[in-house]
This record gives structure tokens, sequence and C-alpha cells, in this order.
């Protein structure tokens, strides 16, 4: 595997690679990671990983300075996982001026995450293209974690017709469902073991759904917050919303997500649950 960190530089390696597929990340990669890395093989002959921490996606009071930078261990972990070339830009090589130019994601935006990180996916949407400019895949893949960035690149992709296969990934659970995340390294012991809640929160929800029908929705999101919280957690939201455009349920039958934010301590942890 070979790293480059200038765009020039990487174009170069990439020429003449006509099927590349391509995983972003921020670091501090775990075996979610590592998991899209595996699956990116499927795709292409050469696979490229992206190191870059992304000012723009993070807001004032956000944890961009201490969001964990553990660069020497990640290439280590991409080596193994079969990855090609690793881009790993520093801030001046991707953004050698201040950023004016920005993708401005739709509505879907200011709803669920982007009602509590405002500008967030302003910022994922336009480092997502620019990363898609340099290294020019013909598939990308992410995570189902993060639900509503994999809906909100899908839309961009679409809408900008960019030559691009989005590929979502399941999520990578631990034994105890616990999701794989970069934010579990902030959580203490006591906390760590109390994290698979939000997921158990998540299935008692799915199955009251089914049992009871979506006319008990916010019924049934409530109890669920109420039901975290009283453990300690302070919740943002837990919202059945419909996978394909994350609206409101509408009574025809489409297919539903549930998606949670919510605090333990100082950790915020998202999840969600197909239906
Ligand atoms: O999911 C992430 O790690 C980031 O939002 C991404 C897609 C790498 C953009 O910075």
């Amino acid at each position: 595997m070979d790293t480059h960190s200038s765009i020039d530089a990487l174009r170069q390696r990439l020429q003449g690679h006509s099927r590349v597929a391509f995983v972003p990340t921020m670091g501090n990669l775990h075996e979610g990671h590592l998991t899209l890395m595996r699956a990116a093989r499927q795709y292409a002959d050469t696979v490229v990983a992206s190191i870059f921490v992304n000012r723009l996606q993070f807001g004032p009071h956000e944890d961009f300075d201490r969001y964990p930078r553990t660069f020497d261990a990640d290439r280590a972990k991409l080596a193994t996982a079969g990855v090609n070339v690793l881009f790993a830009p520093t801030e001046s090589d991707l953004y050698p001026e201040p950023q004016g130019y920005f993708v401005e994601p739709p509505d879907l935006q200011h709803l669920l995450e982007g009602a509590f990180r405002p500008g967030h996916f302003r910022g994922v949407a336009t480092v997502v293209l620019k990363l898609f400019n340099c290294v020019q895949p013909q598939a990308a893949l992410f995570g189902k974690k993060d639900y509503q960035q994999l809906m909100l690149i899908r839309a961009m992709t679409r809408q900008l017709a960019l030559p691009v296969e989005i590929v979502g990934v399941e999520t990578t659970r631990d034994t105890d469902g616990l999701a794989l995340s970069s934010r579990n390294a902030y959580l203490s012991p006591a906390e760590h073991q109390e994290a698979p809640r939000l997921i158990k929160t998540l299935r008692v929800l799915r199955q009251k759904l089914l049992d009871e029908g979506i006319a008990q929705r916010e019924t049934l999101e409530q109890e669920a917050v109420a039901a975290l919280d009283k453990h300690g957690w302070k919740t943002d939201y837990i919202a059945v919303r419909q996978q394909a455009d994350l609206a409101l349920p509408r009574p025809d039958g489409q297919k539903l997500v549930i998606l949670a934010a919510s605090r333990l301590g100082q950790t915020r942890l998202i999840d969600n649950l197909e239906v």
C-alpha cells in the first residue's frame, strides 16, 4: 500500500486504473471501517481509502480538536485489509485556500442529525464531493450506521449525476450489539457496559411497531426515549422514518427505519435499525 498526501500525486498514481473503489474515513479506524475496505474489493481492482478529519463538518462546540488521530495504527490496519492506496491529505492539501464553494444539501440536511448539528451535512457533502473529484472512483462505500449521511450522499450523487455507485454496508457491531464507532473510545468502562442499551431499545421499539402498528408511532417513540433516559441517557431523538427519504411514515406501507441519537455522559452515540 502506498500513501499520498497531495492531490496531484494521487491522480498520477491512479492514472490508467479503470475500476477504483473508494472508502473515505476520518481515521481512528475500527473493525467497521475494515469491513468496508474488504467489501470494496468486490467492486474494483484498486481500493483507495482516505483519512482526513474534515473541519467543515464539525460545529464550533464539537470535538474537532480532540477527535482521535491515530495515523500510524490506521495505516497498518489498512495495509492488512487489502487497501492499495491511502490518500491522507493535510488540511492545506485539501483546502489550500479557504473553502468558499459548498454543496448545500436540501431540507434533509436540517432533519434529525442536522437539527442537532447545524452545517454538519453541508460539510460532509462538500468534502465527499471533493474527495470524489480527487479519487474519481467508480464505487464508494459508506456504513449504514451513519444512515442520514448515506441518504444524503446517495441523493447528491443522483442529483449531480456523479459517475459513482454508492454502496451502503451493514453496521458492524460488538457481540453485545453496540455499533462500532470511533466515538466509543470516549466511553468510560461503566458507560461501555451501558451503551448497548441504545440498540436494545430500538429492537424493542421495532417489535412494538410490528405488534401494535404504525398508528402508535409517536407513543412508541416517546416510550423508547423514556426507557433510555431513565438509565441516565439524554436523548436527542428516536424517530421512525421512511427508509427512502427519511420523511414521516405515510400510510402506504413504505419500508421504515428507526433512527436515534442519545448522549451517555459526554459521548453522543447514534444508531439505527431498519424495520
Ligand atoms: O463518515 C465519515 O467518517 C465522514 O463523515 C466522511 C464520510 C469520511 C466525510 O468526512
